[in-house]
């Protein structure tokens, strides 16, 4: 089958289209023939070893020193189940699923076996292939996010960054659990953010959220803009930052400022949990949540995928379609 691998860290031009070994599924797994995957901007990140502050070492222990342990990247698909070991009874050949990679990613692939009680949900009816590949990376960040920084009904919500994957899933999400939603994004962005349900939106171009005298009890930073020192001002009394893009130094300064006042800083990855893929799932399929598509590339060029995402500007997700080949697959 055919797969993106990277050998070496560096440019999108490490990524080689080339043939792997299709993967059979094991007694307890799932084989998944995948129709779409996406380009994150985890998935830059990992491929050029470009982390956020003090992450460096640590990074390089977990993807590999010197070269990626891990060869082919990718942290979400969608697909059909081709096949199913002998023990797994959850998924039948033929059913529609979406999927996320965990710590192995693999995705950028034509197959992928993996455990049937793991990161693998049906896809919801109303969703094409291409949005549900899109649904995990955002959407488990976010509620993750959210379950730490407990929101809550009621509550005023900024999201800064609110056009990128992690930030349009942000908006949606934070209207699902009740919050009065203010997106700040760019001029050309404004309509979208809108769109997904914000109540409100600032354009970044012309105004600074943390000048403008309002206050939030929650504020989630996708951009690594809003440091506790800049938003601090912002946060109502007992307000939570939650710093998705966040440094060590953010990660460590968290405990400190709990100690030193009401508020909260929230930093760190995000955890991935298969009931957050059947959450999203249902949000999904009850119209609540819809993850937005921004451009769509095929597998052969993914590396072109890769140098439009790491501008840092993409609108909600980049997709990559994956067309099977049946005639080459049976040679
Ligand atoms: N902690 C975790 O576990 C975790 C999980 C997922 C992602 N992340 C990190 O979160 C970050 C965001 O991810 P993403 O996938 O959402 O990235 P993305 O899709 O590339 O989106 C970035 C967004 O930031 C906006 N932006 C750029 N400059 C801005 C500014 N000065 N003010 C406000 N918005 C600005 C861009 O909008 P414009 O085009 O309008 O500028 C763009 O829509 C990444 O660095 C990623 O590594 C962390």
């Amino acid at each position: 089958m055919k797969a993106v691998v990277y050998e070496k860290y560096g440019s999108p031009d490490v990524l080689e289209l080339k043939e792997v070994e299709k993967p059979a599924p094991r007694d307890n797994e799932v084989l998944i023939k995948v129709h779409a995957t996406t380009v994150t901007s985890g998935d830059c990140r990992i491929r050029a070893l470009n982390v956020p502050v003090g992450f460096g070492l640590i990074s390089r222990l977990v993807f590999g020193v010197f070269r990626p342990k891990q060869q082919i990247l990718g942290s979400e698909l969608s697909g059909e189940i081709e096949a199913v070991g002998k023990d797994v009874s959850k998924f039948k050949p033929g059913d529609p699923v979406f999927a996320m990679g965990g710590f192995g990613m693999s995705c950028y692939v034509e197959y992928k076996a993996m455990p049937a009680d793991g990161l693998v949900v049906l896809k919801p009816a109303n969703l094409s292939f291409e949005e549900a590949a899109a649904i995990p990376f955002g959407g488990t960040t976010v509620l993750d996010f959210f379950r730490r920084g407990k929101i809550q009904h009621g509550e005023k919500a900024l999201i800064n960054g609110a056009s990128g994957g992690v930030g349009t899933a942000a908006v949606q999400l934070a209207r699902h659990f009740g919050a009065e939603v203010t997106g700040v994004c760019s001029t050309a962005n404004l309509e979208l953010v809108k769109s997904l349900g914000a109540d409100k939106v600032i354009d970044y171009t012309k105004e600074d959220f943390t000048e403008n005298g309002e206050t939030y009890d929650i504020i989630v930073d996708t951009v690594g803009t809003a440091p506790f020192s800049r938003c601090k001002g912002s946060l109502t009394g007992k307000g939570r930052l939650l710093l998705v893009l966040g440094g060590l130094p953010d990660m460590l300064q968290a405990p400190w400022v709990s100690m030193t006042s009401s508020k909260k800083v929230i930093a760190g990855p995000a955890a991935e949990r298969a009931e957050d893929l059947h959450f999203l799932a249902k949000l999904a399929d009850a119209g609540e949540f819809k993850p937005v598509i921004d451009r769509r590339y095929p597998l052969e060029q993914i590396a072109e995928a890769h140098r439009y995402v790491e501008k840092g500007h993409k609108k909600g997700n980049v997709v990559i379609t994956v067309e099977h080949n049946n005639k080459k697959e049976e040679l």
